[in-house]
């Protein structure tokens, strides 16, 4: 990831960005875009796009390649950067702030929003998606979302990866405890930060209401048609007042074929985080019985 995400946001200029995008659309039909297309779709001359480009490599944006032609690609980098700025343009972001952590397939910011109205600022989660870093064959063994896709690229993974969560959020907020979901572009979402801490992190005092609203939560999501399918201690949130459920990307619908080995496998992870750190039991099967109704 940049060292400072919001500096080198700030230092650059529409052509910069117009950069980026003329690679992104060049990616569509090209693993490394010609220098000749950058130029096509960008309108900037060959000239000019040189000094451009150059320094969007510095910035370590985007990669370049000179045999057997020169041509060019986005890192993540480059492409978060035009996602932020799709964001902030229609005012669903006014700033970034500082890294909260590098998850499995993300990197997630802290960030704030202008609400409307004139009500002032919420701080808000700026969710970066990575699920293309891994090889297409792992992350297609692993991700049921991308069954059926021919034309692979890591954004198209992450692209897919950040909508779906976006939509899934949106289809459970308010009546599940998740976070508040605000906008999504390419690879990025951005989200009400989740109330308190991780659950793998907090000593609670009260291990049963945690682990009956947590159950009662995933009650809900399936009663909307919905299993999480990563659901542990790590994607877990609690406050004094709540637990939220995050990280939704791989949700199954519940007539999948493997919806109810996963729900089973989400109860087993809660079930033996509470029993590990305690000293709750409870049966895998019931509590799944209860879950499906
Ligand atoms: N809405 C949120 N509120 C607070 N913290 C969050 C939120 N979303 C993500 N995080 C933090 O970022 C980490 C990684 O995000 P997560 O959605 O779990 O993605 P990953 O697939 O990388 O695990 C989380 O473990 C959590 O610490
Ligand atoms: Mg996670």
């Amino acid at each position: 990831m940049l060292e400072d995400i919001s500096a080198v946001f700030r230092s650059l200029e529409a052509r910069d960005f117009r950069g980026l995008t003329g690679i992104e659309v060049g990616m569509k039909y090209h693993e490394w875009v010609p220098v000749e297309e950058v130029s096509r779709y960008t309108k900037i001359d060959e000239g000019e796009l040189y000094y451009v480009l150059k320094n969007l490599g510095h910035r370590g944006l985007l990669k370049r390649q000179t045999q057997p032609y020169e041509g060019y690609r986005l890192y993540f980098e480059g492409y978060d950067l035009l996602a932020l700025n799709a964001l902030v343009k229609r005012g669903s972001l006014a700033a970034i702030g500082d890294e909260l952590g590098v998850g499995k397939e993300s990197v997630v910011y802290e960030g704030l929003r202008e609400m409307v109205g004139g009500l002032g600022q919420q701080p808000v989660i700026i969710k970066f998606h990575r699920e293309g870093r891994t090889s297409f064959k792992q992350v297609k063994r692993t991700r049921e979302h991308l069954e059926g896709v021919q034309h692979f690229s890591w954004i198209y993974a992450a692209r897919l990866a950040a909508k779906r969560e976006f939509d899934v959020l949106q289809r459970l907020y308010p009546e599940v405890s998740v976070p508040e979901p605000v906008d999504h572009n390419r690879n990025v979402v951005v989200m009400a930060i989740a109330e308190g801490g991780e659950l793998s992190k907090t000593k609670v005092l009260d291990p049963e209401w945690y682990l009956d609203t947590i159950l009662e939560q995933m009650r809900l999501a399936y009663a909307m048609g919905v299993v999480h399918g990563d659901l542990s201690e790590f994607n877990i949130f609690v406050s004094d007042e709540r637990v939220t459920l995050i990280d939704w990307p791989q949700y199954l619908e519940v007539e999948h074929n493997r919806a109810g080995e996963l729900l089973e496998r989400d109860v087993g992870n809660v079930l033996a985080f509470f029993k590990r750190k305690y000293g709750l039991e409870k049966d895998v099967e019931g509590v799944v019985g209860e879950i499906m109704g």
